[in-house]
């Protein structure tokens, strides 16, 4: 039966507009070419904006000036020495007597490992507490993401070359969605260019003219691209479309240890190229608000124990699916020494 005919579905691909549901192969509206030829994407990416704008605004008071500008001039800041050696000691230490749940998902020949910083996994590991609460930390996150919400926290370690397998598609230049959001790392190690440094087109989050004929053009097409991720709502701009939007080519931001970047996302950005086995280990941090809400939120704990909690149960639903099925989840449960050795 053609997706159309599927008449209970429509009210919530309709809703789904007002979200942040991005794919345009999941959600017939979000992907029709007639009304993406009509203006739709536009129009929903440029409400988006500005009710960013509106938020960031709002939120100004958290963050100084100059790094407000160099975060909207560039579309990521970079904050050297943002914690201290001795912090980082203590930090790393604690993560190495972590024993619970940890999980990976791998792309390509890449692995992505992850221990979520939840109430359990901070019990007993006072520096990492205090370092989720520092203000200085969640205000930037939160003028950055445009969103008061507390960003979702996790230790990660990225290796490169983990198995046979093709190109990480994460190594791509790509842009999240169709919206600000903002993704943060807090460099536990050194990371240098052989290790895949976070990879940043310079700019790439204003929304040019130059942009925006990009984005209409491909959301005309995006439903059928078909490269597994533009698809689904999450562009991929090689040099040709970099050139097209006169951009510059992507920079990978090598950074010391104890370094704090906060990037849009948004913008085209992606894993640098690294040696076979290069890794790197870090604090991630994850914010992503509904594109079109006015008010940016606030930062209680009680919300974010209760999105631990449902991503908890989502994935031992996918766990459960996957052992049904004789597989095993795109996140499934690891050792975490695994991850820390
Ligand atoms: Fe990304």
């Amino acid at each position: 039966m053609p997706r159309f005919l599927k008449i209970h579905m429509w009210p919530i691909w309709l809703i789904a507009l007002g979200t942040q549901a991005k794919s345009f192969k999941g959600n017939p509206i979000i992907g029709s070419r007639t009304l993406n030829t009509l203006g739709l994407h536009i129009v929903r990416l440029l409400l988006a904006r500005a009710t960013a704008h509106f938020r960031w605004a709002l939120l100004a008071h958290k963050m100084p000036r100059e790094l407000r500008t160099e975060f909207h001039e560039n579309g990521f800041c970079i904050l050297p020495d943002f914690l201290d050696a001795e912090t980082l000691r203590q930090i790393k230490d604690e993560i190495q007597t972590y024993a619970g749940d940890a999980r990976q998902m791998t792309q390509g020949n890449t692995a992505t490992q992850r221990i979520l910083l939840d109430d359990t996994a901070l019990a007993g590991r006072a520096t990492l507490s205090d370092f989720q609460d520092n203000s200085k930390f969640l205000n930037f996150l939160a003028y950055c993401g445009a969103s008061a919400i507390r960003p979702m926290l996790y230790i990660q370690r990225i290796r490169n070359g983990f198995r046979e397998g093709k190109t990480d598609p994460q190594k791509t230049m790509h842009a999240d969605t169709f919206h600000p959001t903002i993704k943060a790392w807090l460099f536990l190690e050194d990371v240098h260019m052989e290790d895949g440094p976070f990879t940043y087109v310079r700019g790439s989050n204003r929304l040019t003219w130059r942009r925006l004929k990009w984005e209409y053009a491909r959301s005309r097409v995006a439903a059928s691209i078909g490269d597994g991720y533009s698809e689904k709502g999450s562009f991929r701009a090689d040099a040709n479309d970099l050139a097209a939007m006169g951009l510059p080519a992507p920079e990978g931001l090598t950074a010391k240890a104890g370094t704090l970047v906060i990037a849009n996302t948004n913008g085209f950005h992606g894993r640098g190229q690294a040696e076979d086995g290069a890794n790197r280990l870090e604090v991630w941090a994850y914010s992503r608000h509904n594109p079109f809400s006015m008010v940016p939120g606030f930062g209680l704990k009680a919300r974010m124990r209760l999105e631990h909690k449902i991503l908890h149960r989502f994935w031992r639903h996918k766990d459960k699916l996957a052992e049904s099925k004789n597989s095993r989840a795109s996140w499934h449960l690891i050792d975490a020494r695994e991850m820390l050795d």
